[in-house]
């Protein structure tokens, strides 16, 4: 199968007066279309930056990340925005759903960015799977944080995203929530053959994918499988 995601040679550094901060360099690895990978390392290593940049949601100091044969790199924020409603799902450590919206229009707004037809059917089914149909009408502030996350897993599969990524999604969650939580995103992603990028430090949660990316310092230790 092809590759989804190919990371060439990326470099992160952030400049701030004469202070230059290199978090990521010399970054390469390319992951299989449907397959599940997880992103380890320190605090501090680089993880939500370099998810950040295979997102799009942030820009490369230098080097590529080329998403579904698509150069982000040449791309402006406009057609990121594009790329990611069309391809991307992201899933946050602290869910980040809109907090003057219902669990349903949360769920509904990248399906209307695409222009979707019979959205609130969709959403609703959505919210079906993950068991909070009757959740709906509540917001954000009258939701647990497993509820919320679960919200946050109906939005990101919506638009039936070729690759999903996961910043510590169960970080901010109790332990038993959090397993719920992390069933619930393997068989979401099972059943739509998504390929999932997890960032995680919990090694039991990266021993349920099919490869270990180790990040330290900015770098990747090693690329084995
Ligand atoms: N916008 C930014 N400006 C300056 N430094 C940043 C910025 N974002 C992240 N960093 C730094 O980059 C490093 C990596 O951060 P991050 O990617 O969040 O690591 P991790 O997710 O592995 O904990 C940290 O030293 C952090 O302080
Ligand atoms: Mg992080």
């Amino acid at each position: 199968m092809g590759s989804i995601l190919s990371v060439k040679n990326l470099a992160k550094i952030y400049k701030s007066g004469s202070n230059t901060l290199t978090v990521l360099q010399h970054i390469d690895f390319d992951i299989e279309e449907k397959s599940t990978v997880a992103i380890v390392g320190p605090s501090g290593s680089g993880k939500t930056t370099l998810l950040g940049l295979c997102a799009g949601l942030d820009r490369a100091s230098s080097g590529d990340v080329i998403l579904n044969n698509i150069n982000l790199n040449n791309l402006n924020e406009d057609e990121r925005a594009w790329i990611r409603n069309q391809h991307v799902g992201f899933i946050f450590q602290n869910f980040q759903l809109l907090s003057t919206l219902t669990a349903l229009e949360n769920v509904m707004v990248p399906l209307e960015l695409r222009g979707a037809s019979n959205i609130k059917e969709k959403a609703m089914e959505l919210l079906e799977k993950v068991g909070l149909q009757d959740r709906a009408s509540h917001y954000p502030s009258q939701l647990s944080g497993g509820e919320q996350q679960r919200i946050s897993l109906a939005r990101a599969f919506s638009n039936s995203p070729k690759i999903l990524f996961a910043d510590e999604p169960t970080g901010n969650l109790d332990t038993e929530t959090g397993e719920r939580v992390e069933k619930l995103l393997f068989d979401l992603n099972r059943e739509a053959g998504t390929t999932l990028v997890l960032v995680t430090h919990d090694l039991e949660l990266a021993a349920r994918t099919q490869r270990v990316i180790r990040l330290k310092g900015g770098k990747l230790l090693d690329n084995a499988e």
